[in-house]
C-alpha cells in the first residue's frame, strides 16, 4: 500500500496527465496532478466535444478515453480539444493491463499543441514563400519583356534605316527606362532581404536636416499618388537634426508611401514628424482598405501579404524592409487602425542612431 501510494506521488509529479481505468466499467482507479489540471475533465467525459485529427466531432463512444476502458490498446490517437482558449491538440497512449480481472487501462496524455501551432506556422510561412517565389517571377518576367520589345522595335526601325527624330527615341526609350527601375528595384529588395536575414544591414550614418528628406520623398512621389487621385501631403515636421542612414530612410519612408498609395483607395495621404525628446516618429496614414486587427504583426514579415488573390507589384517585402530598417537605426515600426477606416503607419527612431544592430 505505501509502495502504492509513493508511486502515486511520483505520478503526482510528473507534467503528464496520467490515469488509471477500470476496463468495463470506466471507473477512474488514479487520477495524477497534471490530469488534475486539464481544462477540461476526462472521466467523465467532458461535454465539451472532442474532435479526431481531422477535426471532425467524435461521439462519446468513439471518445479515446472511452475506448481504453473498453479495453483498447492504443498508440498515439490524436484528438482535439476545444477550449475557451483556443483548439488544444493530444496524443493519447493507453496500455491494458490484463493481469488483473478486470483489467486495467493506463492512459497517458501528450499536449502537442505548440507543436501544430510551430507546424501551422512554417506551413504557412512555406505557402508565404511558394507564392512569393511566384509572384517574383511574374514580376521580374514582365519588365524584362517590355524591355525585349522596346529593343526588338528599335532594331528593326535601324535595319529599315529609319532615322529616329531625337523626341521621338527619347519617347520609344522611356517605357524601358521605367521598367529598368521597376527592375532595379526589385532587385534591391531581394538583395535587401538576404541582407537582413543575415544581419548584414549597415548603415551609412550621417547628420542632416529631417524636413529636407520628407519633402524630398513627398516630392518623389506625388505625381505617382496622383495617378490614382491621391493627394499626398506633408501635415506637421518640426525642424530637427537627425544622424541616420539616409538613403535609408527614403527607402523606408518611401515604401510606406508606395503602400499608401498602393491601398489608400485613391483617398488623401498624410505624411507627419514629431519629435519627443530623443525619438522622431514619422507617420504615414491613409483611407484606405486598412489592415485586419490579425494581420496587423504579420505583415511585417518576409513575403507575407494580407491581401489575397494576385496582385501585381506586391511580393510582401515593403514592410519588412522598413522593419529591417527601423531596427538598424535602433527604432521601432507599428500599424494601428484609423478610425474612419485606412491605415496609420508609425516610424519611431532615436534622433541619433548608432547603427549597432542589436
Ligand atoms: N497602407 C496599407 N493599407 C492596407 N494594407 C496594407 C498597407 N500597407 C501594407 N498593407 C498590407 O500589407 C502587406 C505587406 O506589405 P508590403 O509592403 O510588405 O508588401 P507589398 O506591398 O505587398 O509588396 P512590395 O514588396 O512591393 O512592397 C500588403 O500586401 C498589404 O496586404
Ligand atoms: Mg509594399
Amino acid at each position: 500500500m505505501a509502495e502504492q501510494s509513493s508511486l502515486e506521488s511520483i505520478l503526482d509529479d510528473l507534467a503528464v496527465p496520467v490515469l488509471r481505468v477500470e476496463a468495463g466499467s470506466a471507473r477512474v482507479l488514479f487520477a495524477n496532478a497534471a490530469v488534475r489540471a486539464l481544462p477540461f475533465s476526462l472521466v467523465p467525459l467532458d461535454p465539451t466535444p472532442v474532435l479526431d485529427s481531422e477535426g471532425v466531432r467524435l461521439t462519446p463512444e468513439q471518445h479515446p478515453v472511452a475506448r481504453a476502458a473498453r479495453g483498447e490498446s492504443l498508440e498515439g490517437v490524436l484528438f482535439h480539444w476545444d477550449t475557451p482558449e483556443g483548439r488544444r491538440a493530444f496524443l493519447l497512449h493507453a496500455r491494458m493491463d490484463h493481469s488483473r480481472s478486470p483489467g486495467v487501462a493506463t492512459v497517458t496524455l501528450q499536449d502537442v499543441s505548440p507543436w501544430q501551432r510551430a507546424e501551422a506556422d512554417l506551413r504557412r510561412a512555406l505557402g508565404a514563400r511558394d507564392t512569393f517565389l511566384s509572384i517574383a517571377a511574374h514580376e521580374l518576367k514582365s519588365p524584362i519583356t517590355v524591355l525585349q520589345l522596346v529593343v526588338e522595335r528599335l532594331i528593326r526601325g535601324a535595319r529599315r534605316e529609319t532615322t529616329f527624330s531625337g523626341a521621338q527615341l527619347a519617347e520609344r526609350l522611356e517605357p524601358a527606362l521605367r521598367h529598368i527601375r521597376r527592375l532595379g528595384m526589385l532587385v534591391q529588395n531581394l538583395l535587401d532581404v538576404s541582407r537582413a536575414r543575415n544581419n548584414r544591414f549597415e548603415l551609412e550614418l550621417e547628420t542632416f536636416e529631417l524636413g529636407s528628406l520628407v519633402h524630398e520623398v513627398r516630392e518623389h512621389f506625388s505625381a505617382q499618388a496622383e495617378q490614382v487621385g491621391s493627394r499626398l501631403e506633408v501635415r506637421d515636421c518640426p525642424p530637427v537634426e537627425v544622424h541616420w542612414d539616409r538613403m535609408r530612410m527614403e527607402q523606408a519612408l518611401g515604401n510606406l508611401i508606395t503602400n499608401a498609395i498602393k491601398y489608400g483607395a485613391g483617398g488623401p495621404i498624410s505624411v507627419q514628424a514629431e519629435r519627443v525628446d530623443g525619438v522622431v516618429c514619422l507617420r504615414v496614414e491613409d483611407r484606405g482598405i486598412g489592415v485586419a486587427e490579425g494581420d496587423r504583426e504579420r505583415i511585417f514579415n518576409p513575403f507575407e501579404r494580407a491581401t489575397s488573390g494576385h496582385r501585381v507589384e506586391s511580393l510582401g517585402l515593403g514592410l519588412f524592409i522598413v522593419r529591417e530598417i527601423a531596427r538598424a537605426h535602433g527604432g521601432s515600426v507599428g500599424l494601428t487602425g484609423r478610425d474612419g477606416g485606412g491605415s496609420c503607419f508609425t516610424l519611431c527612431l532615436p534622433v541619433r542612431a548608432t547603427g549597432e544592430y542589436e
